[in-house]
């Protein structure tokens, strides 16, 4: 029987030697990663492009493309430039997208949410006749239309939940009427889905699917999304509605409740630090599940790349693959486009 020794320690002080038993593995689990096709065929996790949705902020005017400086490569833009970045997901292979508005004034009553001419809605309009097959979903939330920049309305410094049940429907049914195939509420007021879903079926959109923010933590990571949607809230938090990041219990019963009120799809946000939310919700419903991977976490990768510190392709890839493995059968993900390119 051969002897394995460790090699003699460097150091005058220290000359033992350690005898190691000899060990003969039965099992090998690197016969199945010796050979490229090989792990292609245990390969357990596929990303398609069919699972990504790509995100656009849409601005009022014309001829207008502003690039985001904390999301390189994602840009504002009027509805004549999105067209032509939709054109270019098209030709990618993409899907799905879903659409942010900045109106050119905002009010207390969030208006320009819930206006049959706002920006979303006008967005929504033109991309369903240039691609009548292109999924639009419209996000479905105060803040950006809000002075205060808070998802709700507000009175005395708080947020208030019922009233703003009301106007969430109203810019539900307006987007739905808009042509959007799909209704986003993000705004974490209770009852939303319930409101939403309510109002949906009394207009004649009883066949409108909700994909509900269901665990929307209130999280650092949306720090970047805040200055491409410019819905920063002016005084305050978003704490008293959104989640707080400890708690995986609780964004289970959000996720019941939100069931329980007619959600057609649940999702997880921000996704990278919540894999076990969302794998937790995997075993908790046969509901499709979507994540978000919000503006930091896409942030953090375009920078760790630009300085040349990661592989771009490589942890992107990864990245996703892991939302997907976690459980999520479609990401949000501001890498759309780049990624539909690579599964070419
Ligand atoms: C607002 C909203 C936010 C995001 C989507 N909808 C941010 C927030 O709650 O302030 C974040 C998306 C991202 O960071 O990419 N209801
Ligand atoms: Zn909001």
């Amino acid at each position: 029987m051969k002897e394995i020794v460790s090699p003699a320690r460097d150091t005058e002080s220290d000359n033992s030697t350690y005898v190691l038993p000899r060990v003969t593995p039965t099992m090998r689990m690197r016969r199945l990663r010796a050979k490229a096709p090989l792990r292609a065929m245990v390969r357990e996790t596929h990303l398609r492009v069919e699972q990504l949705i790509y995100p656009f902020f849409i601005v009022e005017g014309t001829n207008i493309k502003k690039p985001i400086s904390s999301m390189p490569g994602i840009h504002q833009q009027s509805i004549d430039e999105m067209l032509k970045e939709a054109d270019e997901a098209v030709q990618l292979g993409l899907t799905a997208v879903l659409l942010f508005g900045i109106p050119s004034s905002k009010d207390s009553q969030a208006s320009g949410a819930w206006s049959d001419n706002g920006i979303v809605q006008r967005a929504t309009r033109e991309l369903k006749k240039r691609y009548p097959d292109l999924l639009v979903i419209a996000d479905t939330c105060l803040c950006e239309y809000m002075d205060h920049g808070h998802c709700g309305l507000v009175h005395d410094g708080k947020i208030l939940n019922d009233p703003s049940l009301e106007i969430l429907a109203r810019s539900a049914v307006s987007q739905a009427a808009a042509g959007a195939d799909i209704i986003a509420p993000s705004d974490m007021m209770d009852g939303r889905i319930a409101a939403i879903r309510a109002a949906l079926d009394a207009n004649g959109f009883e066949n409108i699917p909700i994909m509900a923010y269901s665990a929307k933590f209130s999280s650092g990571l949306y720090g970047p999304f805040r200055e491409a949607a410019e819905s920063a809230p002016q005084f305050g938090d978003r704490n008293s509605y959104q989640m707080d990041p400890a708690n995986g219990r609780e964004a289970l019963r959000e996720v019941l409740l939100d069931i329980e009120e007619g959600a057609d799809i649940v999702m997880i946000k921000p996704a990278l630090p919540y894999l076990d939310v969302i794998s937790q919700t995997r075993e908790l419903t046969k509901l499709p599940i979507a994540a978000y991977n919000v503006s930091g976490e896409y942030s953090m990768v375009k920078a760790a790349a630009a300085n040349g510190w990661i592989d771009e392709k490589r942890v992107v890839m990864e990245c996703l693959t892991g939302i997907v493995r976690a459980g999520a059968d479609m990401i949000i993900t501001y890498h759309a486009k780049d990624v539909a390119q690579w599964l070419k």
